[in-house]
């Protein structure tokens, strides 16, 4: 017998203490400051700029990654609330160790039969979740940037057009494919709640020029929707693509409560919603549907010689820019089955319930002034001064370590953004977030 330990005896320890490390870390965490307390290249100063030339164990890692912890901004942090919060629940986490494990690359079907039969069935899981239409097609991306970017690579070879309209509160994603895809961003302003509005739409679509709409449903500022069934119309007269980017709200489809916001949606021609912002799923995945998948494989299949294989049977890889994709459909197969539609609804329905309290307390503050609707669980409000002080107050309680919150602007103005979306942030945290507020305006 060979003294060589295998490499499920190393996993085994170095597993062990991996699992030790980070159960320790989730059990410490509401202890630690949000946000990072480190000043930018502190952490490179403190590392040597060679790799080692020798082996080092696995134990040297994590001693050193202990040191180096003051470097971590808390996603996982229950009074993290920038942003969009995303979670990573114990169960997602063990799956993520098995994805790393069985390390697949699934360029193709035959390179892995189960990550591309498993992914094709969560996607249709996610439709049934959401009420989306069960005949939708769908497929994992890594981020919402990226799936938006393929959707809008379809819409150009598909119309032979080259240009996207989109509310001047899309995503900034959608910027960034236009300049990738070489195409033009025609904006389209929005109404008082922030939603894009559908006369100014039919204007900029009456020159028929434009390959595609964005429409969002949960805009990233305010969380705004806008009037898809509208634009689903305005698209279909015009002949343009109609991509819904519900990025974030779309998880809110989990509860049949919230369904209000997807009407019009099933006139899209694709739509992304990504699990890893409030479906619980760790980064990264997002989800890809279209209701057209010819199109979109007609975009981006490419077939060498060396990726030709006997079987009939599609790849997902054809439907998006890269070729080697990871088990991603692993942790969201596990958690929807670990927290099931119950479990997610809930979830969903208390962080919408906690940001309807938060708003309350606001409204009921003379000192200030709710900025936005907020339909979700993302609220935007300000103290009714100077842009100066209201940005003060960010950077006060971020700086407290109490909360990390983040700001937009809105008409002009700096308006403080709360986001409530972590699994794990109670109605404590949120009250305590709002008397940190609280303390710095008054500071
Ligand atoms: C509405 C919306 N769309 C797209 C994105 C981009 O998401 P990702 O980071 O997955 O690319 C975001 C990110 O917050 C978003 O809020």
């Amino acid at each position: 017998m060979s003294d060589v330990p295998t490499w499920g005896d190393q996993l085994r320890d170095d597993g062990a203490r991996a699992i030790e490390w980070a159960a320790t870390y989730l059990d410490t965490l509401e202890r630690r400051p949000v946000l990072a307390r480190t000043r930018p290249g502190e952490i490179r100063s403190r590392l040597p700029r060679r790799a080692p030339r020798e082996p080092e164990s696995f134990q040297a890692v994590l001693d050193d990654l202990d040191g180096l912890v003051d470097g971590i901004t808390h996603w996982q942090h229950p009074r993290f609330l920038a942003y969009f919060a995303t979670s990573s629940p114990p169960q997602a986490v063990a799956a993520e160790i098995i994805a790393a494990t069985l390390n697949q690359v699934a360029i193709l079907w035959r390179t892995s039969p189960l990550s591309t039969e498993l992914e094709a069935v969560c996607a249709s899981w996610l439709l049934d979740l959401l009420g989306l239409p069960p005949t939708w097609h769908g497929h994992i991306e890594d981020t919402a940037s990226t799936s938006t970017l393929a959707a809008l690579a379809a819409a150009r070879s598909y119309t032979g057009k080259h240009v996207i309209a989109c509310s001047t509160q899309a995503h900034s994603s959608v910027q960034k494919a236009a300049r990738l895809l070489d195409m033009q961003v025609r904006p389209v302003e929005v109404d008082d709640a922030f939603r894009m509005r559908a006369d100014l739409l039919e204007t900029a679509l009456s020159d028929g020029a434009v390959a595609a709409v964005v429409a969002t449903v949960g805009t990233t500022s305010t969380t705004s929707v806008d009037p898809v069934a509208a634009i689903a119309d305005l698209c279909a007269a015009a002949g343009a693509w109609l991509h819904v980017d519900a990025a974030y709200a779309g998880s809110s489809w989990v509860s049949p409560a919230m369904r209000w916001s997807a009407d019009g949606v099933e006139r899209a021609d694709s739509l992304v919603m990504n699990p890893h912002k409030w479906m619980f799923v760790p980064m990264d995945c997002s989800v890809l549907f279209t209701a057209r998948p010819e199109i979109l494989r007609a975009a981006f299949t490419e077939t060498p010689e060396y990726l030709r294989t006997p079987e009939d049977v599609e790849s997902l890889s054809e439907y998006g820019p890269a070729l080697g994709r990871r088990f991603r459909a692993l942790k969201l197969w596990t958690v929807m089955r670990c927290f099931g539609q119950r479990g997610l609804q809930e979830h969903i329905e208390r962080a919408i319930d906690l940001a309807q309290q938060l708003a309350g307390w606001v409204e009921a503050d003379p000192a200030f002034e709710i900025c936005a609707p907020h339909p979700f669980s993302t609220v935007c409000f300000r103290l009714i001064g100077t842009d100066a002080q209201n940005a003060a107050i960010v950077e006060r309680v971020n700086a407290s370590g109490d909360a990390f919150i983040s700001h937009t602007k809105l008409n002009g103005r700096y308006v403080l953004r709360v986001a409530i979306g972590h699994m794990r942030t109670t109605r404590q945290d949120v009250m305590r977030a709002w008397d940190a507020i609280r303390t710095a305006a008054a500071a």
